[in-house]
Parts: structure tokens; C-alpha cells; sequence
């Protein structure tokens, strides 16, 4: 320990104590770095300095000075920027309420959350991102609590198949037979349809179901903001279209929302007479593949004339700048997909 470079206060506390700068152990100090006011700073110091300088100058506008969701531009969004003092997060990779991981943090603020207003800060340095992740955990004491397993991410049984249909199938089944998500999100196949993948999966026969449920339910989220379950033929989805995205979104579920972890419910599915499970934690993949078929279609389900209302491109263009509008968008749809091949 370089005890020359400390001033005798610090001198004293370091023999009583073990230590004078809190949270800092030995094999934390960075001595390639210059001291500043007599203290070693250590490579935690200077991320979180890092952190804060790119927080204040990227973040502040919408998440605020204190990391609460006040920025100034925050009362023109909904849903409203993340308030890092709750630090209850969405788009996780743990069960729903428990604090993320750090590659939790790093992905949403790398890809950003399309469709909503948090826009992807993957040009900046790899360093910086991550300087990012620990400055925004210094808002909450909560993560002096120790880290949460992640969920399970069990094998993927339609890896290696080229062709993906029997999981399309399959997740179709799931997705309307077993985990009823049309009470939230719509349903895709017709009434009589639900109730015979129902009964195929243990269930009773279903009739009498939601109203409009072609469409989305209107849901509230924890801060009684109106909050939509998207329509997968219509909406974005905000955490990645990649089958090992959408694995985890539908495993671990949404915090703040109304869409819970699913991946528990699959492990305690019903059973037939032989004791043969129906349902399984592997159909969490025939669902992801099934909701990325749904969004593949998207761009095809999309009438052209809708499209105008997402872009003031034809108050530019004219009449003539409908067209162009189209196709910007349709192929915007094809290159995310690309990307996942
Ligand atoms: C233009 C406004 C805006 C800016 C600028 C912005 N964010 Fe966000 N951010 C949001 C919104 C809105 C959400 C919530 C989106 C939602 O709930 O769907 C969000 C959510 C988040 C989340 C939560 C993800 C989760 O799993 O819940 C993190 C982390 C985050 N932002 C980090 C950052 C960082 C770091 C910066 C600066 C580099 C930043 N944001 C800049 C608007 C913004
Ligand atoms: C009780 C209501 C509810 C149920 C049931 C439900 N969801 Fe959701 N789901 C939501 C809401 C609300 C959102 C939007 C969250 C947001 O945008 O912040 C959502 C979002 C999603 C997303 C998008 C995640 C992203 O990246 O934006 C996927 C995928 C999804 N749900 C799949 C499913 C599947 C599959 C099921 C059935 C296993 C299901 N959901 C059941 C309410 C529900």
C-alpha cells in the first residue's frame, strides 16, 4: 500500500479501520492513475465519474437529475422514462420485480427500447455503456441486496430443425390453448379453434371469451398509466425480435405491467392420465417462435394508408409521398429481421 500519498487522518483510519475511502479494498486501487487530493482514486471512482459526466450529458433530459423519470422531456411521454430510484425494471432477464442483471441494463441501453422513446446508445464506447449500467444503480440502495438467479433458459428443442413450423405450430397451441394470452394480446385464431387446443392440453372447452379479442385489451401499469399489450401483426415489440429475445420476454414477463413470468407456470403444467407432461417450460420457445412468425407478418398485415400517420413525410412529399412512406417502412421490417437470421 503506497501510504505516502495520504494524509494522516486517512493514515490513522487506515491502521484503525482497515480503510478510509467506503467501499474500497485494497485490490480495488489503480495506482497507473494519478491521486487526486492525496487519495488513490480506483478504477469504481473513475467508472462512476465516467457514468455520471455521460449520464448528465445523454440521460438527464428524460430520466432526470436524480434518476426519478422527471427530465424535462418526460411530460410529453408515455410510458414515462424509467424512474431509477424504484429501480424496478422491464425488460429483464430475472422474475418479474426482482432487480436485473447488469447484461439487463447493458442490452436496453445498447438497443434501446423501439417504440418507445428510449432511443439505443450503441454508438457509444462499450465502456461507456457499462459506466452507465453502475452509475444508474447508484440512484437506489436496493442493489445492496444480493443479485436474483436469472431464469432458466432451458435448451431450445427447435434449434436445429431448418424448418421452424412445427414450433410455429406448436406456439400457436400454447399461446391460445394453455397460457390464454389473448386476455391480453389478441387472439389469432377463431373462438372454436381456442377451445380444441384447450381440451388438447387438459383444459376445459372455452366459449364465451373476451370482447374484441382480435384486438388488445387496454391494460393499466403500476402507475395507472394506460399501457397496450401489442398487437404482434401491428405494434413493435421493445426488447428484441429474436427468438432468444422473445424467450426471455415471455419467460421472465414485465415488471410494472400486467404481463406476468410465464416460465413457472410452463414447469407446472398440466398432465395426462399416463402422467406425460402437456405443457412444458419448452414450449416458452414454440411461443417465441410462434409471436416472431406473427411479427414477421407485420409488415404485410400493415395497410399502406396507416402508415401515414406515422410520418409527416407526406405533408412534405404531397400526394406523392405516400408511396415513399411505404416503402421506407416495409423495408426497415425486413432488415431487423434480417439481422436475426
Ligand atoms: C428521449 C428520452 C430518453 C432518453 C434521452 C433516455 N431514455 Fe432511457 N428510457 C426512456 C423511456 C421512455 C423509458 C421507458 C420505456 C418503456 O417503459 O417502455 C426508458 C427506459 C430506460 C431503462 C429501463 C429498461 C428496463 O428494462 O426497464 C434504462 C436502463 C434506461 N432507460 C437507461 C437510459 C440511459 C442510460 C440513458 C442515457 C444514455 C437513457 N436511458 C436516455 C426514455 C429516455
Ligand atoms: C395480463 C395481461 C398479459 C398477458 C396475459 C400476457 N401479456 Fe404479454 N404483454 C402485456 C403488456 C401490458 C405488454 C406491454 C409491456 C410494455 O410495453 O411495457 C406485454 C408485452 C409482451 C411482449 C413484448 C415485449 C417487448 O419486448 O416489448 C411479448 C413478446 C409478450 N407480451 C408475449 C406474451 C405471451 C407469449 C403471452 C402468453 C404466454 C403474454 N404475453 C401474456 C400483457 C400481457
Amino acid at each position: 500500500m503506497n501510504l505516502r500519498n495520504r494524509c494522516s487522518i486517512c493514515l490513522f483510519a487506515t491502521v484503525l479501520l482497515g480503510g478510509c475511502t467506503p467501499g474500497t479494498n485494497e485490490a480495488d486501487v489503480d495506482t497507473s492513475r494519478p491521486t487526486e487530493f492525496g487519495y488513490q482514486t480506483t478504477p469504481r471512482t473513475v467508472r462512476l465519474q465516467e457514468g455520471e459526466a455521460a449520464y448528465n450529458f445523454y440521460c438527464i433530459g428524460c430520466h432526470g437529475e436524480n434518476g426519478l423519470g422527471d427530465g424535462p422531456g418526460a411530460r410529453f411521454l408515455n410510458p414515462q422514462p424509467r424512474n431509477f430510484q424504484k429501480a424496478k425494471f422491464k425488460f429483464i432477464s430475472t422474475r418479474f420485480a426482482e432487480l436485473p442483471t447488469d447484461e439487463d441494463l447493458f442490452r436496453s441501453i445498447s438497443e434501446g427500447l423501439r417504440g418507445s422513446s428510449m432511443p439505443s446508445w450503441g454508438h457509444l464506447p462499450e465502456q461507456t455503456r457499462w459506466a452507465l449500467v453502475e452509475y444508474i444503480k447508484t440512484f437506489s440502495d436496493i442493489w445492496d441486496r444480493p443479485p436474483t438467479p436469472a431464469i432458466p433458459f432451458v435448451t431450445d428443442p427447435y434449434v436445429e430443425m431448418q424448418d421452424k413450423s412445427a414450433a410455429i405450430e406448436r406456439g400457436e397451441m400454447a399461446y391460445h390453448g394453455f397460457f390464454s394470452c389473448w386476455n391480453c394480446h389478441p387472439a389469432y385464431v377463431p373462438e372454436q379453434k381456442i377451445s380444441e387446443y384447450s381440451i388438447a392440453l387438459g383444459g376445459p372447452p372455452r366459449s364465451g371469451l373476451r370482447e374484441d379479442i382480435d384486438r388488445s385489451a387496454i391494460k393499466k401499469d403500476e402507475d395507472d398509466k394506460t399501457i397496450f399489450a401489442p398487437d404482434f401483426h401491428r405494434d413493435y415489440v421493445k426488447a428484441g425480435t429474436s427468438v432468444e429475445d422473445l424467450y426471455r420476454s415471455i419467460a421472465a414477463g414485465i415488471t410494472g405491467t400486467a404481463m406476468p413470468t410465464w416460465i413457472d407456470a410452463a414447469a407446472d403444467g398440466p398432465e395426462d392420465d399416463e402422467g406425460n407432461k402437456l405443457v412444458t417450460q419448452a414450449d416458452i420457445w414454440a411461443m417465441a417462435y410462434y409471436v416472431q412468425d406473427l411479427l414477421k407478418k407485420r409488415n404485410v398485415m400493415i395497410d399502406p394508408e396507416a402508415l401515414v400517420v406515422r410520418s409527416d413525410r407526406e405533408m412534405r412529399f404531397g400526394e406523392s409521398g405516400m408511396e415513399y412512406t411505404a416503402e421506407i417502412a416495409v423495408d426497415e421490417d425486413v432488415e431487423i429481421f434480417e439481422e436475426d437470421e
